[in-house]
């Protein structure tokens, strides 16, 4: 194939292979449980439809600035000021086509060959392999169940090496749901600022965190790590809006956000005119709406838990955020793939295999459906799982 090499070994992605089948099943009219899920259920909210129905009506349908309205930066940095003690300059500020966007435009402007790239196991499916396009080396840093799969200073400070460039950061986290704490991560900023290795801290879950934790963003912490970091976040999860396609992410420098501007001129332009004015409604207006969804999301969230509680052979990661919980599945003596497709099969029941996140041993579950879907789903899995073979 004259394919080139930095997308021959691209791997797909794991998540989406399940969901397939899974949704495969669905139009077959077979009654499959999806707990595979990597958006709320909600539709997005009618006072952000508006504002895009109203964009169309209004002709904001042309070109915009590539890295977003000046209208919608502003929001932005208001946003990040108000929510997260966050200073930052307007041309600090680049809008993209999702925060997926973002994370892609920084990872090609900063690494290169030869460059190692910290990532923490678990992680998300997709930083690995934008890494990798970039030229990259990933440097995958073990965490424990015990500290929740976080991060701990000590792993971390084991892992730099001279060529170590950037860190990547996910509080609250897919796919355990872990919250890095203040002091957790002012342990991560000490080494970063010592050691000059950037961080990109991805916020997208930001709103969506439980039982009163609260979110803190590390660039907020002193003037020398905000100095480090890429703050990236976005509207997708926080206003139920995955397919507006908008995110946003703050820079460190001018120079930087100079060369992101230069690459989204030249690959994508502007994220889509129409979404912009809905996402700037959906920062301008109070933070309501997202506040109900969260609290829904925590409800589901106990009341997965409790369910989960009966099936002992299972243990997981107590969720403080985003929507997920990683359920550790060792005592099955499975791998998460085989776990995963046979449980699809045998019981219809769709979990994400951990194998794609770095575990093999941990499945993923999202609790975005309502609580009856979640019992019948759990039933299913709890009388699966009890008739597998026992491990001596
Ligand atoms: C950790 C994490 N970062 C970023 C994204 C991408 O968000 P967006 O839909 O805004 O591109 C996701 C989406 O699942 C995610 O889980």
């Amino acid at each position: 194939m004259p394919l080139a090499g930095r997308v021959k070994e691209l791997k797909s992605s794991s998540t989406l292979a399940i969901t397939a089948l899974a949704n495969k099943l669905l139009s077959e009219g077979v009654d499959v449980v999806s707990f595979g899920a990597g958006e709320p259920d909600f539709d997005t909210p009618d006072y952000i439809k508006q504002a895009a129905i109203q964009a169309i009506e209004s002709g904001f349908t042309k070109y915009t600035p590539s890295t977003g309205t000046s209208e919608l930066k502003e929001a932005i940095r208001k946003k990040f000021k108000t929510d997260n003690n966050l200073e930052y300059r307007p041309e600090q500020i680049i809008v993209s086509s999702g925060a997926k966007h973002c994370l892609f435009n920084i990872i090609l402007a900063m690494i290169e060959e030869g460059d190692e790239v910290i990532i923490p196991v678990p992680y998300w499916v997709s930083y690995p392999e934008m890494v990798r396009v970039a030229g990259g080396e990933c440097r995958f840093v073990a965490t424990e169940a015990g500290n929740n799969l976080k991060l701990s200073a000590r792993a971390l400070k084991q892992s730099l090496s001279p060529r170590t460039k950037l860190l990547i950061l996910n509080s609250p986290a897919n796919p355990t749901g872990s919250v890095y704490s203040r002091n957790e991560l002012e342990e991560i900023a000490e080494i970063c600022r010592d050691n000059k290795i950037y961080v990109i801290s991805d916020e997208i879950y930001e709103k969506l965190i439980y039982d009163g934790a609260s979110h803190i963003s590390i660039a907020s912490l002193n003037n020398e790590i905000h100095d480090l970091t890429f703050t990236v976040n976005g509207v997708s999860k926080s206003h139920a809006m995955t397919g507006w396609r908008i995110g946003y992410c703050a820079v460190p420098s001018l120079e930087i956000a100079d060369a992101i501007k230069n690459l989204q001129d030249h690959s994508t332009s502007n994220p889509c005119s129409i979404s912009q004015k809905a996402a700037f409604e959906a920062l301008r207006a109070s933070g309501e709406w997202t506040i109900k969804m969260r609290d829904e999301f925590s409800g589901r969230r106990d009341y997965l838990l409790s369910l989960m509680n009966e099936i002992p052979s299972l243990s997981y990661v107590k969720p403080l955020g985003a929507f997920y919980l990683f359920c550790d599945i060792s005592q099955t003596g499975l791998a998460s793939r085989d776990f995963s497709m046979r449980l699809l099969n045998e019981e219809k029941v769709a979990v994400i295999p951990g194998d794609g996140f770095g575990r093999d041993d941990y499945i993923r579950l999202s609790f975005t459906m309502r609580p009856e879907t979640i019992k019948k789903g759990i039933d299913r899995l709890k009388k699966w799982v009890r008739q597998l073979p026992k491990r001596s």
